[in-house]
């Protein structure tokens, strides 16, 4: 566990009783890029929940509340749909089950491509609803001069280039971006733009390897990889896809547990138990006293 920084931006008398670690910030994990070098690099998940935030939080830099909740919580099927009002509480949850990391929470689509003015307005209120303390928004060059008027006003950003899943009207499905010069060019030109704006990291996402290594030489804010290289200076994947809750994930999820398994193998137990009345068994439930 990281403990490169400390410094709390709440005060005492906000929170009476001391959390029991401080919060790591974004300059702090920002600043472990030094002269191109992440000595240290960024570990990131996604968390969508209270108790998952606990649980992920000793062991991670940077919390993403991801809107990849659409199709992970809801069953949507895509990001498209995703609301800020569903964003604004799955973050405040992440919040509320942290104390270690910078929890990081998305835009959903629709709520900053119009102006710099509409993404202020409904950055602010994802971090004053949640108490998250970055903003990620998809998009390259079209986005820098939204993330400059963010970051000037008190917002750290983080950027995301390659495969964008809320363009996936535009960019046809899921597959890896960058295979001809053009998009692979693009890529990294859309990452400096990024770069150059402010933005603290990047996620790179689905990109074929020499991008991802491309750009995280050509940038000085962080680089976080998700399909990218184990070059760049983070990695993050969605929890779900690591612990192996689905079925069909993409190639570049590494799957570290099967819960999705280990779920059914206790749902099995449990619906043969009520079905043999063998649960509730007398350890679980109550009798008249005396
Ligand atoms: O929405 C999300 O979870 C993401 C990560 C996969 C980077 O954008």
């Amino acid at each position: 566990m990281s403990t490169t920084f400390q410094l709390d931006t709440s005060t005492s008398r906000a929170n009476p009783t001391p959390a029991p670690m401080k919060r790591l910030t974004v300059p702090a994990i920002r600043q472990r890029k030094k002269d191109g070098v992440t000595a240290e690099p960024v570990v990131m998940l996604t968390a969508y929940t209270a108790r998952q935030a606990q649980l992920l939080d000793a062991h991670c830099d940077l919390l993403l509340v991801g809107d990849s909740l659409g199709q992970v919580i809801y069953g949507l099927p895509s990001t498209i749909p995703v609301t800020l009002e569903m964003m604004a509480n799955h973050a405040a949850a992440v919040v509320r089950g942290s104390y270690h990391t910078v929890v990081a929470v998305d835009m959903p689509f629709g709520s900053y491509e119009k102006s710099p003015e509409q993404a202020f307005e409904n950055a602010s209120y994802l971090l004053k609803q949640s108490g998250a303390a970055a903003v990620k928004l998809e998009g390259g060059a079209a986005m820098a001069e939204t993330v400059a008027f963010l970051n000037a006003r008190g917002i750290p950003v983080m950027g995301h280039v390659g495969l964008t899943p809320q363009a996936v009207n535009i960019l046809g499905g899921y597959m890896a971006r960058g295979r001809s010069d053009a998009e692979a060019q693009k890529i990294v030109s859309d990452a400096v733009a990024l770069d150059e704006a402010g933005a603290f990291a990047i996620v790179v996402e689905g990109v074929v390897e020499p991008i991802a290594i491309e750009i995280t030489k050509a940038v000085s804010c962080l680089t976080i990889g998700i399909g990218g290289s184990a070059q760049c200076d983070g990695q993050v994947l969605v929890t779900e896809d690591m612990l192996g809750m689905f079925e069909r994930v993409p190639r570049f999820v590494k799957r570290y547990e099967n819960i999705a398994e280990t779920i059914e193998r206790a749902v099995v137990r449990y619906a043969q138990e009520v079905k043999d009345r063998t649960f509730p068994a007398p350890e679980q439930t109550y009798q008249p006293k005396g």
